[in-house]
Order: structure tokens, then sequence, then C-alpha cells
């Protein structure tokens, strides 16, 4: 199945130089967002991960349900100020402009075994920032699955000490 049929490209969005990557219209296609899911399966299963790390917002569109068929546990990584409790932050460098990511202190365990997904790689700084703050609290990055790679925003290179699959590549 050619996914690349199934994404969206607008350029100038949400600024002048990016050509972004719409995800809905393969989630609108059922056999899309079916075959997306079973590919990431396939790649979970070999990493034998009991939590499943999601970046908000569009991690959780493919994590959740990667989650509920490998039988892990689903965490949420959130923008600043949405999770009560304590928790820990990152800084990181977006492809256009910088957030924090942060993560509730009592969601991973020494020991936990973690796949991190994402429906986009770019500069993996969201990707970095995400493994930073699980491995402060003591999980091991089993692996990083996400649906799109931008292959020429260097973030396979910024996250080399780790396994990286991604479905649909675009330089
Ligand atoms: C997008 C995308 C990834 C991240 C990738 O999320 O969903 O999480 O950027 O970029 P990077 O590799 O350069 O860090 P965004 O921060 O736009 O948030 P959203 O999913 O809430 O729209």
């Amino acid at each position: 199945m050619d996914l690349k049929e199934s994404i969206g490209i607008y350029e100038d969005f949400p600024k002048e130089g990016i050509s972004f990557k719409d995800i809905n219209s393969l989630i609108l296609n059922p056999k899309a967002f079916a075959h997306v899911i079973d590919e990431m399966t396939k790649v979970a299963k070999a990493l034998d991960a009991n939590i499943i790390v999601i970046p908000e917002a569009r991690g959780y569109i493919f994590g959740t349900p990667l989650a509920y068929l490998i039988g892990a546990g689903l965490v949420p990584v959130r923008k600043p100020g949405k999770l009560p409790g304590e928790v820990s932050s990152e800084a990181y460098d977006l492809e256009y402009g910088s957030n924090i990511v942060e993560i509730q202190k009592n969601a991973i365990k020494p020991g936990d075994r973690v796949i991190i997904v994402d429906d986009l790689l770019a500069t993996g700084g969201t990707m970095m920032a995400a493994t930073k703050l699980i491995e402060n609290l003591g999980g091991e990055i089993s692996g990083i699955i996400t649906l799109i790679e931008l292959t020429e925003l260097g973030g396979r290179e910024l996250l080399k000490n780790y396994f990286v699959h991604s479905i649909v590549t675009y330089p």
C-alpha cells in the first residue's frame, strides 16, 4: 500500500518554508490507518516493551492502538501545565519554534522497557526530550516508532543511540 497517497501535503503551513505533512487524511482512510498500525505492531512486538510513551497530541493516535495490541501501558508526554502531581520537564527545539514537554514522575519505574510512538520525526527534538524524561526516571528505551520521518532534518542522527523505525520517509 502506498501510504503517501493518503498523506496530505500543505506548503507554507504553519509558516513559510514548512511543507506540512497532514496525517488527518490517512486516519480518515480505515485501510491506510489499519496498515500503519499493523506495521507498527510487527516492529513493536519484537522490542519487548511494557510501556508505550505517546507525545501530545498526534502520538496519541498511533500509540494508543499499539499499546492495546501489544499489551503495554500508556504514558502521555504533554505540553506544560497539563499533568497533575509531580512532573519532570524537558525543554526542546521544534522544526518551528521551541517548547517544553512534561511527564508524570510516577508514570515510569526503574527497569520499565519503553517504546516512544509519534506521528512524525523531524529534528528529533521532541523525541530526544522524551527519551531524557524516561531515562531520568530509570526507564530504558526499547525503541522509537514513527509514522513519518523527514530525513533531511537530522532526527535519526540526533537519536543515533536508539533503535528508530519509521514507516514513510520524505527528504
Ligand atoms: C509535531 C509532531 C512531533 C514533533 C516532531 O508535534 O507531532 O511530535 O512535532 O518534530 P521534531 O522532531 O522536530 O521535534 P507538535 O509539537 O507540532 O505538536 P502537536 O502534535 O500537539 O501538534
